[in-house]
């Protein structure tokens, strides 16, 4: 979860590993820090809260590490914050994961007489390291790393090594190479201003960095040399820019625009080729967290619509539990933005045990989700650095949709309904639009609870509607199933409470029924949909484009959370307590 940069250079390192933490800030944001190495000197210098420049001075040297944290082992405190030093202050190391061992080895190295000055799991690595480095430091690293369990990306510095070593085991790490520089980092936007060329570490590698020297990278297991080529990356640092927008959040609410084409511009043959493996699979599960999980919720009832046929959807963490499900027939589709999410990849673990196949939707190319499947539909939308996830879902929903009408051998037909939908979502996306939800914000800006609820493919557009409004203003939400509420949630409507009622996907006259139960109570009716219906208090209209409704719908949702948490005065694109990367279980 957290944001690891380093860098190997001839320029200072100080400037260059500010401007890479402030762009991985989305990956944690409860503290920071950095290590520079100037001749055989460490410097380091930590703090609490968000990566501000105030009061920091520019330290020394021209290698450097610099870590952004989202706490697991111990507190928000700046002796829990990163970089993290052995007993004799020669070795710095930073650290993004979760050392599943780390109490019983905390416990050895305190008895071989380590002082420890945090309490968090990373504080062991420099400890380990330290206990070995007569070894040198490549090979201090590499036997640390083989003793670690759980998932760990790791960047180290020693007061006379004139470089980094870097190792990954589960966490993502990726090489940038510049022109006599080299920068490396938990995501390629930390240095994508700086360049494109980048190499990925798989998991249990290693690479050594050295001023003027080639990068060589290792097998952690067995020490042996790997050959690396160089990848270009062809994402545009200025899409990973806010340009003129108050917030990333809005600025990729806005992009749904163009993302939605570009989702949907696949190889059709690829299509049909993944749309025959559905067919012919015997089971297939959709996996994802959060809203990729509710994506993969309203997969289930875009398959069932459109192909007529079962697919089951579960959440990555609980996906484990059905390992008794699967066998070699069974198809994953792994459902992710950023590809590192824990739960997905422990998911893909558990499959890959039964030999089940892995199709993935990621946005990050490289990503270790993308590594590990045996194909990958790139979403196409370019970075998504809010927490809040938008144009992420569209996206990821248009190539459901497109994988559902090829399964039913009517690509064309799929296609054109995502054109339209595309088209219509541009129309939507205009000031008035906006203006308009603005001022319903404003009214409802004081609420203390909002409930949201739908029937079929709505009914998981219910519940990340929910997920998008309390990440982004901290008001309660809850999404329920439009037939679900008199079974016990209508007791909590009272006079004037919100609801937020989508419709538009056939299942209408139902849900109508639903919100009418709702105002009879007091409740105040949002309706979202293309036809104002009289129980409305307030209409919020969305084009009818038939079964893809759920795509239109969410856009009012994304906008209303999006002006409650400024109009709030919330942290917008890094809400309190979340991190964009979920690479913790
Ligand atoms: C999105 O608004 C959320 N912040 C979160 O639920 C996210 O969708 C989830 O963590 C999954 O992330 P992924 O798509 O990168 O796997």
């Amino acid at each position: 979860m957290c944001g690891i940069i380093g860098y190997v250079g001839a320029k200072n390192a100080t400037p260059i590993l500010f401007d890479s933490l402030k762009r991985l800030e989305y990956r944690g944001y409860d503290s920071y820090g950095f290590a520079t190495l100037d001749g055989e000197k460490i410097w380091v210098r930590k703090s609490k809260g968000k990566v501000s420049e105030a009061g920091f001075e520019k330290l020394p040297g021209s290698v450097g590490i610099a870590h952004t944290r989202w706490a697991t082992h111990g507190k928000v405190t700046k002796a829990n914050a990163h970089p993290h030093l052995d007993c004799t202050k020669r070795i710095a190391v930073i650290h993004n994961g979760i050392i599943e061992n780390f109490e019983k080895l905390k416990s050895d190295l305190v008895k071989k007489g380590h002082v420890f000055r945090s309490d968090t799991d990373s504080e062991i690595i420099a400890h380990l390291i330290e206990d070995s480095i007569e070894l040198g430091l490549p090979e201090a690293v590499m036997r640390t790393m083989k003793i670690l369990k759980g998932r760990s990306a790791v960047l180290v510095i020693k007061n006379d090594f004139d470089g980094i070593v870097a190792a990954r085991n589960g966490s993502p790490l990726i090489l940038g190479v510049g022109r006599d520089e080299y920068f490396i980092a938990s995501d390629v936007p930390a240095f994508l201003n700086r360049t494109k060329d980048v190499m990925y570490l798989d998991d249990g590698e290693m690479v050594v960095l050295e001023r003027d020297r080639k990068p060589v990278f290792r097998n952690i297991g067995t020490g042996t040399r790997i050959e690396k080529r160089i990848i270009k990356i062809d994402w545009d640092a200025k899409h990973a820019e806010k340009g003129n927008y108050r917030h990333f959040m809005i600025k990729e609410i806005m992009e749904q625009k163009e993302t939605i084409i570009r989702a949907i511009n696949q190889n059709d043959g690829e299509i049909k080729k993944v749309a025959a493996a559905i067919n012919k699979a015997y089971g297939v599960f959709l996996i994802g967290c959060g809203t990729a999980g509710n994506v993969c919720h309203t997969g289930e009832y875009i398959f069932s619509s459109i192909a007529k046929k079962h697919v089951n959807h579960v959440v990555a963490s609980e996906f484990p539990g059905y390992r008794d499900f699967l066998t070699k027939k069974t198809l994953l589709i792994m459902v992710s933005q950023s590809g590192e999410t824990a739960d997905v990849l422990e998911a893909v673990r558990v499959a890959r045990e039964k030999g089940a196949k892995v199709i993935s939707l990621v946005n990050v190319r490289g990503s270790t989700l993308h590594r590990m499947s045996d194909f990958t539909f790139h979403i196409n939308a370019g970075p998504e650095k809010a927490v809040a996830s938008t144009k992420a879902t569209t996206a990821q929903l248009a190539i459901l949709y497109l994988l559902a009408y090829a399964c039913a051998g009517r690509i064309e037909e799929g296609k054109r309904l995502l054109l339209e939908v595309a088209s219509k979502i541009n129309d939507m996306l205009n000031p008035r639009y906006d203006e308009r939800i603005r001022a319903l914000a404003c009214s409802m800006q004081r609420k203390k609870n909002i409930y949201i609820i739908g029937r079929s493919l709505n009914y998981p557009m219910a519940m990340e509607s929910a997920i998008k409004i309390m990440e982004v203003s901290y008001i309660h939400a809850h999404g329920f199933a439009g037939g679900e509420m008199k079974h016990g949630p209508i007791a909590l409507i009272e006079k004037n409470t919100p609801c937020i009622v989508l419709t538009g996907d056939g299942s209408d006259q139902d849900t109508v029924n639903n919100a009418m139960e709702i105002k009879a109570r007091g409740g105040y009716i949002i309706g979202v949909g293309p036809k104002k219906y009289e129980v409305f208090d307030f209409w919020l209209k969305t084009p009818d484009v038939g079964l893809a409704s759920p795509m239109v719908n969410i856009i009012p949702v994304q906008l209303l959370a999006y002006h409650l948490g400024d109009l709030r005065g919330c942290d917008i694109d890094t809400p309190r307590n979340l991190a964009k990367s979920v690479t913790v279980k």
